[in-house]
């Protein structure tokens, strides 16, 4: 209880399997949550956290185009009057292939689009509304156990933006953290298992499960936790980590 008291959270991908279990221990611990995705169900998620004692606020929207992150930041200021944690918890996925010859540019970029113009623009909006509000909050980006090693697919969209997330978050530790005060890591998570996956599952479930050191699949609070671990304060000195959430998968031997 009570380890994110005080904070005040913007999470993109909420209607999702991970990143709705974050709002949630988000909620329990504490903080209030600016909840955000594409799919419209994350209003009836944010009225259901609210019943249950949550402090929550939704917003249906495309975080990868800047006018929603400038409405996140008008509705997080006016229900909540400040805001100091991003997790860019949305993705799209480009479906895992060894075919790299059909793979063409246009399919990297559609990607690439979503995944990492969502992350710019939480600089350009929310980075910059804590700088010049002297906030020394964080940001929690999400890459991927397939962007930080190979994980038997093909180039393509998916793996490369979440290679690109890695290095731009260790970019961002070293021009802003020094003078702001402000923090950023991520997560590389590998099978966890989330309800909106369920195809991927039933042509891969048995590849990562077989590939995975522990024996059992992950499960979205698993990711969740370590969320609220790097967002709080007990994680005030780590900045610019790029923690496994995968079972051991990227040590495997
Ligand atoms: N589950 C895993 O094993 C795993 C592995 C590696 C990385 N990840 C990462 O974890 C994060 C959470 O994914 P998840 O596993 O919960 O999947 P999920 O499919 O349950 O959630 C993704 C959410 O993002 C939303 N979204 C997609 N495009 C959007 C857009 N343009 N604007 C707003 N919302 C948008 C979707 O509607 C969906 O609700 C993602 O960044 C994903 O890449 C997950």
């Amino acid at each position: 209880m009570d380890r994110l008291k005080g904070k005040v959270a913007i999470i993109t991908g909420a209607a999702g399997g991970s990143c709705y279990k974050t709002c949630e221990l988000f909620c329990q611990e504490g903080a209030k949550v600016i909840m955000t995705d594409l799919d419209p169900s994350v209003e009836e998620l944010s009225k259901g956290l609210n019943e249950k004692g949550g402090d929550t606020v939704a917003l249906v929207g495309d975080i990868a185009q800047k006018d929603t992150w400038v409405a996140l930041k008008k509705l997080g200021l006016e229900k909540f009057g400040y805001i100091d944690t991003v997790v860019n918890g949305a993705a799209v996925f480009s479906p895992p292939t060894h075919d790299w010859p059909t793979i063409t540019s246009e399919m990297i970029e559609k990607v690439m689009r979503v995944n990492i113009d969502s992350m710019l623009y939480s600089y350009q909006v929310i980075l910059r509304y804590m700088m010049k509000n002297h906030i020394r909050g964080s940001f929690l980006n999400f890459s991927s156990a397939s962007g930080v090693g190979y994980n038997g697919s093909a180039v393509q969209g998916y793996p490369l933006s979440k290679a690109c997330i890695k290095l731009a978050t260790e970019n961002m530790v070293n021009q802003v953290s020094k003078k702001y005060g402000i923090r950023f890591n991520c997560l590389a998570p590998n099978n966890v298992w989330v309800p909106k996956q369920e195809d991927v599952w039933k042509q891969f479930g048995d590849h990562f499960a077989e590939v995975t050191p522990l024996p059992y699949t992950g499960m979205p609070e698993d990711i969740a936790w370590a969320v609220v671990y790097l967002c709080s304060d007990e994680a005030k000195y780590i900045n610019g980590v790029c923690l496994a959430v995968d079972g051991g998968w990227a040590v495997r031997h």
